[in-house]
């Protein structure tokens, strides 16, 4: 097995904090040559997150290897988890809990419709979870209640996996980074550009960078509602991962972070979250042309599209190494649905999302199955 940076350094870590493999590590790491050519910036990078797992990638395998080994630890058969309608987050933990025995439990809320929220219900469905769509925080209360009183044992995984424990898959994550980068496969980056939602990844990136003794700035970029990314709450969840830390490993320092360490842009959002920006589908298209690479909507288009305008308006970056972390799943497992779908067997509750197809190539389908 490849070895696990976050416990090599701090191996009192590894003694106490529970963390099961799933994901394929490290990441690849490689630059943008065809993009950096269009934009005219010769040193952007990637960090390919979305080739964390070859069941289902994207940022949060990284946070379930902790969580999921969390649950199993407590003796629970069935987790709990909360997200929009759409949620890569209640996807992979549906699908990567099934891998270990566990249920998966879906609160839902509301957010814009499209095809990409069409096909992770169906495919939530298709691994197996229970889904509750909650109109309201009330309705969502009493669903979590029921859930609790039905299951017994439950776990609690907040939105995004974005507990103090999941996170620290980020700060294993930026020492990963700096071992790729002290075995030359590239340039320590001026700027990392991650999405920022329920805050984990930008957490552990800002901490694990600064454990490394990296000089890199993490810039978040906010595709969530204010209330959800709250700059607050992102600064107490580094603080949070000191403690956890400090508390297993003191070779780990007192570290402090302050809002003063945050770089946050916070123009790339839309009108919501889950909104589809125009900046946000020229950067998808951009990428996919020059890349190959496949972006969404909600998350990682937005963040290309910050960096792309930072490029743009800050030339003065020059050539400076700035590095991409693409945090989306690029498994396709639209063919699970496409193949055989039937949406009625969704909740009552979430009919509503299907009253128009816009999964492309569903249409000719027999739904019969
Ligand atoms: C594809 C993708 N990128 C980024 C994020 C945001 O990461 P975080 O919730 O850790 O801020 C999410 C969260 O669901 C996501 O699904």
């Amino acid at each position: 097995m490849a070895k696990f940076p976050l416990f090599e350094k701090y191996a009192g870590l590894k003694k106490h904090v529970p963390w099961m493999s799933l994901a394929a590590l490290p990441t690849p790491v490689a630059k943008l040559d065809n993009l950096g050519k269009m934009v005219g910036h010769h040193n952007l990078w990637i960090k390919r997150d979305d080739k964390s797992s070859d069941i289902y990638g994207g940022n949060k395998v990284r946070k379930l290897e902790f969580i999921l080994a969390d649950a199993l630890r407590r003796g629970c058969k069935w987790v709990i988890t909360y997200g929009g309608i759409g949620t890569n987050h209640g996807l992979a933990t549906t699908i990567h809990a099934r891998r270990l025995g566990l249920k998966t439990a879906l609160v839902l809320i509301r957010q814009p419709l499209t095809d990409h929220v069409q096909e992770n219900l169906l495919l939530d469905h298709h691994f197996g979870a229970e889904i509750h769509y909650a109109p309201s925080n009330l309705r969502g209360a009493l669903q979590t209640a029921g859930i609790y009183l039905r299951h017994g044992k439950v776990y609690f995984i907040p939105p995004g996996g974005s507990s103090v424990l999941g996170s620290l898959g980020y700060v294993n994550a930026a020492l990963e980074l700096k071992k790729q980068i002290d075995d030359g496969l590239l340039p320590e980056p001026e700027y990392i550009f991650c999405a920022l939602g329920s805050k984990g990844t930008l957490a552990g990136l800002m901490l694990g960078t600064r454990l490394s003794g990296m000089k890199t700035k993490v810039v978040g970029v906010r595709v969530a509602m204010e209330w959800v990314t709250d700059t607050h709450k992102t600064v107490r969840l580094i603080n949070r991962l000191v403690s956890l830390m400090r508390k297993y490993d003191k070779e780990v320092p007192p570290l402090k972070f302050t809002m003063d360490d945050l770089m946050i842009t916070h123009d790339f959002l839309g009108a919501e979250y889950g909104a589809v920006t125009q900046e946000g589908e020229q950067a998808l298209d951009l990428m996919e042309r020059t890349e190959g690479i496949r972006l969404d909507l909600t998350y990682t288009a937005k963040t290309m599209a910050a960096m792309l305008d930072f490029i743009k308006k800050h030339p003065e970056v020059g050539k400076t190494p700035i590095l991409f972390w693409d945090t989306y799943n690029s498994v396709d497992l639209t063919d699970l649905i496409r193949k055989k779908h039937d949406h009625a067997v969704l909740p009552r509750t979430l009919q509503w999302c299907f009253q128009d197809n816009l999964i492309t190539g569903l249409k000719d389908i027999d739904t019969e199955f």
